[in-house]
């Protein structure tokens, strides 16, 4: 029996290989995010709408640490350089738009000190965080 393309699987694999390698963050966020936050970044029943969201987090106090320790972001499977040029990523894709324009970019530092391990208490940091947005 002839064994069926095998160099096409092959391609494929060096082609996604490469891609990861030039740390391409869209590229990290479909490998890495996606799953669960979806392309658009709309999310799911319990995964939070990105859009017009993330960026709503770097204006308050503890907000920048939120995003990196989040167990989404701080589990994943990057190294801080690439976390952080996802999150960034993230916030100029996703928005709010003036947010997106403005903000000072995650370093890899910034990461590193805050990726000291997962939040535990993600619901609650996460409302309070909220309620310091204000009304939304
Ligand atoms: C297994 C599903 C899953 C994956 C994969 C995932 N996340 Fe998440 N993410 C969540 C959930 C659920 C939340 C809501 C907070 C919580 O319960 O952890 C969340 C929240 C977030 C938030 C905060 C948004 C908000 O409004 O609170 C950020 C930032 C984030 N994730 C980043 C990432 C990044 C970056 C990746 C990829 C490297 C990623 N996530 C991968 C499930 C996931």
């Amino acid at each position: 029996m002839r064994r069926s393309r095998p160099g096409l699987g092959l391609a494929l694999a060096l082609t996604l290989a490469s891609a990861a390698e030039a740390r391409d963050p869209a590229v990290d966020y479909m490998l890495e995010c996606q799953g669960c936050h979806l392309p658009d970044g709309s999310g799911a029943t319990d995964v939070p709408d990105l859009r017009d969201g993330i960026g709503r987090f770097v204006r308050v106090d503890g907000g920048r640490a939120y995003l990196v320790q989040v167990p989404g972001s701080s589990q994943a499977g990057l190294d801080d350089d690439a976390l952080a040029a996802v999150l960034n990523w993230m916030i100029r894709s996703f928005g709010p738009a003036e947010v997106a324009a403005s903000f000072p970019p995650f370093s890899a530092d910034e990461v590193s000190r805050f990726r000291t391990g997962p939040l535990v208490e993600v619901e609650a940091v996460r409302r309070e965080l909220v309620q310091r947005m204000g009304a939304d």
